[in-house]
């Protein structure tokens, strides 16, 4: 088997007060990867394409990276890899020193995100039937009132925060909004749901210990809309979950529950995140940020190179249920394999120059939003909603420009983003 590329720390200083987990994302956090980690992907693409990521003090099946498109690609589709993290011994056997996001996801609601055919197949049919691309189509006009309200506000202070005025409540509140939410209780919504999502990977033990508490209340939140719906449906995508049926089939409370956290979830930071590198990938390169506001015919294929670029979603996680071989490397049965979605699409052998912006990029076949069983359920609302985003800015702000370019990346690694980008307008 593979030992590990040279750059690979094999641990990292244990916080006072914190109990030891198993740090499965290292590979992802080496030194300086936060601010870029495309030249480290690139250096373990080349040296060791198919790696053995060290987990000390464990003899099991391990843990591998895949980092080249083709390897990503395949695996994504292969049914030889599974969703279902539990299944990897190395998790399962470790529930306690595993990270938050894997500990809950493992023993928690059981979302399609991490459930294998049938059972994935039987749920996401019955979500698609309320999740349809004709609701989605019909948020288009809301959508674009509700950038326009932000950046009013944001407008008048002539310096603005793209993260906190625009990136963060815009999908926060379309959300919520299409869930059912109602107005009044948005505040709460998004204190409980920002609080879920930066505490869930942290490895500081208040934000772990306030996620928690904060899930607690979302679910219940969650759960009561539920039932309410139930007993007096609306114009609602719970409702409309809670209609659809297959051949008598429906969606249980349980799934309704694990459908609306996870597409709270995974519409949330996951849309701010590609408003936000994207608008720092387009300023750090004020050329391409002219030639989309002179050219706003290039707003399609530049989404796709923004996602494509730095893409909000860096990695995600499978489990080898037999032996299989990639490349002449035995990953064996069990083994957790982070297949790096980052690195694929910055691969040379798929991307003319992959570290180069290329609004006009085309074709693009990034896998931002992954590929195959599960490919994102919300990529339609994602690129709504940052189509609608870049068009305002674009429009209304061409003489934008950082205020420093000094970035602070939040701490998870495999949701990227920042935490603040500060703008003004150039003189
Ligand atoms: C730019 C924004 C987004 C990105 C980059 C993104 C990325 C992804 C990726 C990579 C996956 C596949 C994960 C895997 O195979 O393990 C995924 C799945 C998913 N995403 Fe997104 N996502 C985004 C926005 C959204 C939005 C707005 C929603 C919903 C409102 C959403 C809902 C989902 C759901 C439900 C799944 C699970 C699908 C399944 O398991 O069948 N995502 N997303």
């Amino acid at each position: 088997m593979a030992s590990a590329a040279p750059n690979v720390p094999r641990s990292e200083p244990k916080a006072s007060g914190e109990t030891q987990n198993f740090d499965l994302l290292l590979p992802l956090r080496s030194a300086g990867s936060l601010e870029n980690p495309y030249p480290i992907y690139s250096l373990i693409r080349t040296v060791r394409p198919v790696l053995e990521v060290p987990v000390p003090g464990w003899d099991g099946p391990g843990m591998w990276m895949l980092t080249r498109y083709r390897d990503v690609h395949d695996v994504l589709r292969d049914a030889r890899f599974s969703v279902e993290r539990i299944r990897a011994p190395l998790v399962r056997d470790n529930l306690d020193r595993m990270p938050e996001f894997l500990r809950q996801s493992a023993q928690g609601l059981r979302s399609m995100l991490i459930m294998d055919p049938p059972d994935h197949t039987r749920v996401r049919k019955l979500v698609n039937k309320a999740f349809t691309p004709k609701r989605i189509a019909a948020l288009r006009d809301h959508i674009e009132t509700l950038v326009g309200t932000l950046l009013d506000e944001a407008a008048e202070r002539g310096r603005f925060d793209v993260i906190h005025d625009l990136a963060e409540p815009l999908p926060a509140i379309v959300i919520a909004e299409l869930l059912g939410v109602p107005a009044s209780d948005h505040r709460r919504f998004r204190e409980w749901s920002s609080a879920l999502i930066s505490g869930m990977a942290s490895p500081n033990a208040d934000a772990r210990a306030a996620a928690t508490e904060a899930g607690r209340h979302l679910f219940g939140y969650l759960a009561d809309t539920i039932a309410d719906r139930r007993r007096a449906p609306r114009e609602d995508l719970i409702s409309a979950m809670i209609e659809a049926q297959e051949e008598r089939d429906a969606l249980s409370d349980a799934e309704l529950l694990a459908t609306s956290n996870l597409l709270l979830l995974a519409g949330h930071e996951t849309t701010t995140n590609l408003i936000g590198n994207g608008m720092l990938a387009l300023l750090r390169e004020p050329a391409e940020w002219r030639r989309l506001c002179d050219t706003p015919d290039l707003l399609p294929t530049a989404i796709e190179e923004l996602l494509r670029f730095d893409g909000p979603v860096q990695a995600t996680l499978r489990v080898a249920l037999e032996d299989v071989a990639i490349d002449g490397h035995a990953i064996p049965a069990g083994a957790l394999v982070l297949v790096s979605i980052g690195a694929a699409n910055h691969d040379p052998a798929v991307f003319a120059d992959p570290d180069e912006l290329d609004l006009a990029r085309d074709p693009n076949p990034h896998l931002a939003f992954g590929f195959g069983t599960h490919f994102c359920l919300g990529a339609p609302l994602a690129r709504l909603e940052a189509q609608l985003a870049f068009e305002a800015l674009t429009r209304r702000f061409p003489k934008l420009a950082l205020v420093d370019d000094r970035p602070e990346y939040r701490a998870n690694p495999v949701l990227r983003g920042l935490v603040r980008l500060e703008v003004e307008r150039a003189a």
